[in-house]
């Protein structure tokens, strides 16, 4: 193996030490403390488990975490009503609806109804606008982490070739963006790509969101490339036990780990900087709300 192993786990632990010095400053100075509002309808266990960890660490950061779990029969019209509450909630900087949202509820226009600047999803049409024009959003989580990473990585990233697989509004069109907007040379691939693999081997920085487990081998990556594997993906693991599963990502990582410059793991890379994210855009919003100096280093 030549690459470097990039630590998704133990940065996103140093997001959430900045995130906390900040809440700390935020409170000692102002009399402030950052609130998250996450709402949770019906029982899907993924979601469930989620939830419980973004309240868990919102609380260890020192920000109010408010939790609202709806039974699956909740309606639209309940649903809305609940969201114009915590819109109007002062101590709400910021308001995350877990999806997927039940089938009798309109995912559109359940996320728009949030007020734009307590989007820490970042998913309403109106960030999504101000993020594609390079003007001031809040930015989706994971793309966010995604592109901490390679800051991080690889300092400047202006000029670099990069290929996003995948064109998801939560991740690959978002990424697109903020890859764009640091100057990158940015593809777009997809299902329907001709020649992915040609493609993918022009990429300096490589972007991995499909949600199809080790789709991409080792010789689609150009030797040196860095890259974030944004999948989770659960796979049976005969080799472990009967009925025993693994997690593996959208790269082949054996494979791609003897060519890549750097890699991110699955579990361990990208995973926890989702979170992280989330934390650092609730005290990005609270600050606007308050018309404060911004988080340095917490955003896009
Ligand atoms: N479900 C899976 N990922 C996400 C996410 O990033 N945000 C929300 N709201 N729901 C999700």
């Amino acid at each position: 193996m030549s690459a470097d192993i990039i630590d998704g786990k133990a940065f996103a632990a140093t997001i959430r030490g900045k995130v906390a010095d900040h809440v700390k400053a935020l409170h000692d100075e102002h009399g402030l403390v950052p609130g998250l509002a996450v709402v949770l309808v019906g029982e899907d266990p993924a979601s469930q488990v989620y939830v419980r960890n973004k309240g868990k660490q919102t609380e260890e950061a020192g920000m109010a975490s408010f939790e609202h779990r709806l039974p699956a029969e909740t309606s639209e019209e309940d649903l809305l009503a609940l969201i114009a509450r915590l819109n109007a909630a002062p101590a709400v900087h910021g308001i995350l609806v877990q999806l997927p949202l039940p089938d009798h509820i309109d995912e559109a226009k359940v996320i728009n109804a949030i007020d734009v600047a307590k989007d820490v999803d970042g998913f309403h049409i109106s960030n999504v606008g101000l993020l594609a024009t390079g003007q001031k959003a809040l930015v989706p989580c994971t793309p966010l982490g995604c592109l901490m990473l390679l800051r991080d990585r690889l300092g400047a990233l202006s000029g670099l070739d990069a290929v996003v697989v995948g064109r998801s509004n939560i991740v690959g069109k978002p990424m697109a963006h903020l890859l764009l907007r640091d100057s990158c040379t940015v593809t777009v691939a997809h299902s329907r790509t001709r020649d992915l693999a040609q493609v993918c081997r022009r990429a300096d920085i490589l972007v991995a969101a499909v949600g199809r487990p080790e789709m991409i081998p080792g010789d689609w990556i150009k030797p040196g490339a860095t890259v974030i594997d944004v999948g989770i993906n659960r796979i049976p693991a005969p080799e472990r036990g009967e009925g025993k599963t693994r997690l593996v990502g959208d790269v082949h990582f054996e494979s791609a780990a003897q060519v890549a410059g750097a890699i991110t793991p699955v579990p361990g890379g990208v995973g926890p900087m989702t979170i992280a994210c989330l934390l650092a855009n609730t005290v990005t919003a609270c600050c606007r709300a308050h018309g404060l100096v911004e988080p340095e280093g917490l955003t896009a």
